[in-house]
């Protein structure tokens, strides 16, 4: 009998189940399959761009142990990174968007990292606002700020750095194809940074250019405008379609994708609660959107018998204090919500 024994955490990144979706789509004329990455160490898809850009970061000889590191993310990045400077032996700090769950900043802080809320930044809020709501734009100019003042501080860069697409296309897309048997019609996920999509969604292409890559974004009342500066948004998750380019994260590939479907919160959280129901799996609201999303595509006449792959980002437990599993309240009702009234402070 061989030993087979992990070295590190790290290695435990990647290499996901897919799983059929059997009750979720019932009915549907189409085969839902998941890829479930809240398989992941730190249960989301996040963990295999934190290790990747930190690896490539000691390849070039960028960081060594006992630096900091730092990023600005919306939650599971930083806590992916945040296990792993751990395990590595860096700091870590994090600027995080006032509105994540509070599961994150807990988690984030008990691998001893350093949680610092955008609205705390001084001058952030001012440029966010003046720059009508551009999240690159203020992420860019914060990350100049931060290092203007501490030069020795190594930002990961998710929006940018090329070591987040890479590890889509030589891990989760080979994964998809391996264990599909390169049997599969649609690729379906959302956009944060573009990674997951533009890697999974070049990878598959690149063995079949039949394959349809579909990407998912917030619907018009779930994204920041004049009205409600401060909606309920998707985890995660930004509009890119109809964007001006400067808004666009280089690590979204514009050449990936086929089609854009819209999908509002509230129906990210409907469609999450019944996955909850159906499948007996908690994932995140923007693995809720997704499948949202692919129940439209499998609706479809065209789309009959095809096969559609959904990538689910991450596992719902780290939402237990928002609304998404709320079954007593209504996802209609949640229509009109702001981030405020649906969160709880975090620090
Ligand atoms: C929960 C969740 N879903 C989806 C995404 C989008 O992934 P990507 O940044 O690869 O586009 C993210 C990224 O932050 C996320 O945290």
């Amino acid at each position: 009998m061989a030993a087979f024994i992990y070295g590190s955490i790290t290695e435990l990144t990647g290499r996901t189940p897919l799983l059929r979706l059997a009750r979720f789509g019932k009915g549907l004329k189409a085969d839902l399959i998941g890829k479930l990455e809240l398989f992941n160490p730190n249960h989301s898809v996040k963990d295999r761009i934190a290790l990747a850009m930190i690896e490539q970061a000691e390849r070039d000889g960028l960081i060594k142990p006992g630096d900091i590191i730092a990023e600005t993310t919306s939650g599971n990045t930083g806590i992916g990174v945040a296990a792993f400077a751990a395990a590595k032996g860096y700091r870590f700090r994090v600027y995080i968007n006032d509105f994540v769950s509070v599961e994150r900043s807990k988690i984030i802080q008990a691998y001893g990292a350093e949680v610092v809320p955008f609205s705390t930044v001084p001058g952030f809020a001012d440029y966010y606002e003046a720059s009508d709501g551009d999240f690159v734009a203020a992420t860019r100019w914060l990350v100049a700020q931060v290092k203007e003042a501490e030069p020795h501080v190594h930002f990961l860069q998710q929006l940018q750095n090329p070591a987040n697409p890479q590890i889509h296309e030589r891990t989760t897309g080979p994964e998809i194809w391996r264990d599909t048997d390169g049997r599969l019609d649609i690729f379906v996920a959302s956009v944060g940074t573009g990674g997951t999509l533009s890697g999974t969604g070049r990878y598959l292409k690149e063995q079949n250019p039949a394959i349809r890559v579909v990407a998912v974004e917030p619907g018009a009342g779930s994204q920041p405008s004049d009205r409600r500066p401060e909606p309920l948004e998707i985890t995660g998750v930004h509009a890119f379609s109809e964007q001006p380019p400067e808004r666009i994260p280089p690590n979204l590939d514009h050449q990936v994708y086929d089609e854009v479907i819209a999908v509002e919160t509230w129906q990210a959280y409907q469609a999450a609660r019944e996955f909850a129901l159906a499948e007996g799996v908690l994932v995140g609201d923007s693995s809720g959107a997704v499948l949202y999303a692919a129940r439209q595509l499998a609706a479809r006449p065209e789309n009959q018998g095809a096969r559609i792959v959904l990538l689910l980002a991450d596992g719902g437990a780290n939402y237990l204090s928002t609304e998404l599993f709320n079954h007593h309240l209504p996802a209609e009702t949640l229509k009109n919500a702001t981030a405020v009234q649906t969160s709880q402070p975090f620090l």
